[in-house]
Formats: structure tokens, C-alpha cells, sequence
């Protein structure tokens, strides 16, 4: 697979990102050796940048990949690895705390340190805050980016499911590049199309990376709205255009994703070794701007004005 540059830096990522949400499953031992031969599918398959988050599998995601790191080391000089922080789930330890989003910085520090030791590394590539704290406070994320970076722990930073005007506040602090937004995009949802997200990534060269890529044709999108006569019309579509270029029709929905001159990379999650490998073929097709519009059609249920 190719590999490109992510945001302003000379990290170089392959355009389809390995995610690794779903890869410890339910940890029980069959999960986890489906999980192990998922995450050596990917690699073997020129994945090179894989995305983790502190609470994927309450850390036995990272656990996981870290074991299959100490094993073989010699994977790690080759890959990108990412990570994020921010979601604080309800837990014993406290139980008046409720789900909550925290940027502060003794929080973001104790989960970087977390994520280094379950991942059996020393940096990670890339650090995204995962959900917009709504008590953001842009000094202190200075601050703490800065410490982080300065100890060596984290190279680059990045952003998730913020919206325009939080990246820009933030970024007009940092004095440090946001790589990266990383933000639902499917066929289901396509708020990033239309609030301006994929504007801003496009004119500052900020990455956009787009999570459950195939929510709302592979599996029910999170907060599906779409009815079944929804469904029916797009699958319709989608089945004609998986024809037309001799394809699977998740594949061609890769394709219109990645068709978006905002380039867009896609984080595959599938633990199935076919599927991941097979993802590639979207890499491939020569995806038309008719064919673009005729499944934005189909998904809207009318032409565009
Ligand atoms: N930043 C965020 O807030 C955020 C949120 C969610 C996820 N993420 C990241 O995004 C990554 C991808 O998310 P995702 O796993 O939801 O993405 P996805 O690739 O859209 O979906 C994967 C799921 O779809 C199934 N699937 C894939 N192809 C299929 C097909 N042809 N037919 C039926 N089922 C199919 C997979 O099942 P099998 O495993 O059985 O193939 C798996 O359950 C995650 O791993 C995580 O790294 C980030």
C-alpha cells in the first residue's frame, strides 16, 4: 500500500489505517487469537499506521498489540501508532463521577503513560484528544502538548470529532501543527460534507480520518435515522455500482469516501483477515465524480438542488 503524509509532517501513513477498537472482542482467549491474526492480516497487507484509544476494550486493545510488540520489536520501527484520550467512563473508583470528557492535564498525562506501558513503547507517533471536552482550556493543553512532546513521549498531535471552531481555537494556541481530525464519516453520516470540517482540513492541510467507515451499509450507523426504504434505495444503488466496477459494495463505498479531495483515510475495523485485505481493492477504482453523486442521491432520497 501507499503511504502518504499525514497533516504538515513527514510522518509517512499508509491510506488505509488499521483500527483497533474492535480487536481484543469479548478477551476471551478465541477473540483474542482472532484479534492477534486481524492485527498480523493488517500488517502483513502493508498497513503500516494502526489507531488505539486508552479505553478501547478497557485497555485491552493496547494490551494486546503491546504483547504482539514485545514479541516481535522489530514491528514498531516500521509502523505509526496512535492513540487517544479523553472519555473518563463512569467507574467504582468514584462512583458520584459520571461519563465524562477530560483535557486536564494530570488526566492526559497518567492515560499517555497508560497507553506507552500497555503498548510496550516508548512514543507514540501521534496523540489525538478523543472527544471535545466542553471545559477546554486551551493554555492547559498547551502546556501539556508541550510537556509531552519535550519528554519524548509524543511526536505529533491531533484532534477527534472536533468541530471547525474548536480545531481553530485550539490551533491558534499550540504553536505545534494539529495533524490530524479524526471524525465519523460514512454514508449515514455526513456531517463532516457540510459543517466545514473537510473545508478547514482541505485549506490548512490537516488530515481528516474517517472512523466506521461502513456505518450504515456494512452494520446500522451509531444513530441511525435511516428507514428501511432508505436502506433499500441505497443498497440498490450501491448494488449497481458494485457491478459497474466489479466490486463489493462496501468497497465502493471506501471508494467514495476516498474519492473527496480532502483525502480522506479511511480506518478500517474489521477483525476479519479477508476484509482487510479485500479493503484494498477500493485503493484501486477508478471511482467516478457521476457515480459520487448519484450515491450522494440515493442516500439523500432526492437530487441535489
Ligand atoms: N475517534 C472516535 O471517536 C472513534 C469512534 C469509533 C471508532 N473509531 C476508530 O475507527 C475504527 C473503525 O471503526 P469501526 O470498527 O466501527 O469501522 P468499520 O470498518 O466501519 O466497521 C467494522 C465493523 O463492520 C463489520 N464489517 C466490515 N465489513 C463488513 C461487511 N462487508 N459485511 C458485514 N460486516 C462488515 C466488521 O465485522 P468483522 O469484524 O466481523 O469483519 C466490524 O464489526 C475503530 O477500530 C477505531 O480505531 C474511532
Amino acid at each position: 500500500m501507499k503511504n502518504y503524509s499525514l497533516g504538515k509532517s513527514n510522518l509517512q501513513s499508509s491510506r488505509l489505517i488499521y483500527g483497533c477498537m474492535r480487536i481484543a472482542g469479548d478477551q476471551s482467549v478465541n477473540d483474542i487469537a482472532n484479534g492477534k491474526l486481524a492485527v498480523h492480516s493488517a500488517i502483513d497487507a502493508g498497513y503500516n499506521h494502526f489507531d488505539h484509544a486508552d479505553i478501547y476494550g478497557g485497555g485491552a486493545s493496547e494490551q494486546l498489540f503491546g504483547e504482539l510488540l514485545k514479541r516481535s520489536p522489530h514491528l514498531r520501527e516500521k509502523m505509526i501508532l496512535t492513540s487517544k484520550a479523553s472519555i473518563r467512563p463512569k467507574n467504582n473508583e468514584n462512583p458520584y463521577a459520571p461519563t465524562r470528557y477530560d483535557f486536564s492535564k494530570q488526566y492526559i498525562l497518567s492515560s499517555v503513560e497508560g497507553s506507552l506501558k500497555r503498548l510496550h513503547t516508548e512514543q507514540l507517533d501521534l496523540f489525538l484528544l478523543h472527544r471535545p471536552d466542553y471545559l477546554l482550556d486551551i493554555h492547559e493543553v498547551t502546556e501539556t502538548f508541550k510537556q509531552l512532546k519535550a519528554s519524548g513521549k509524543v511526536a505529533h498531535f491531533g484532534v477527534s470529532n472536533f468541530k471547525p471552531s474548536q480545531v481553530a481555537m485550539l490551533q491558534s494556541a499550540l504553536g505545534l501543527p494539529l495533524l490530524v481530525n479524526q471524525v465519523e464519516i460514512n454514508i449515514h453520516n455526513i456531517d463532516a460534507l457540510n459543517d466545514g470540517t473537510l473545508d478547514q482540513c482541505q485549506q490548512h492541510s490537516i488530515t481528516p480520518i474517517a472512523w466506521c467507515p461502513l456505518g450504515g451499509v456494512a452494520y446500522a450507523a451509531w444513530g441511525n435515522t435511516f428507514l428501511a426504504k432508505d436502506e433499500q434505495r441505497i443498497a440498490g444503488e450501491l448494488t449497481l455500482q458494485a457491478q459497474k466496477y466489479n466490486c463489493e459494495a462496501w468497497q465502493v463505498i471506501l471508494a467514495w469516501l476516498l474519492k473527496h479531495p480532502a483525502d480522506i483515510f479511511p480506518i478500517i475495523g474489521s477483525t476479519t483477515p479477508e476484509r482487510i485485505v479485500a479493503a484494498k481493492v477500493a485503493l484501486e477504482l477508478n471511482y467516478s465524480r457521476e457515480d459520487w453523486y448519484r450515491l450522494l442521491e440515493a442516500r439523500n432520497g432526492q437530487s441535489v438542488p
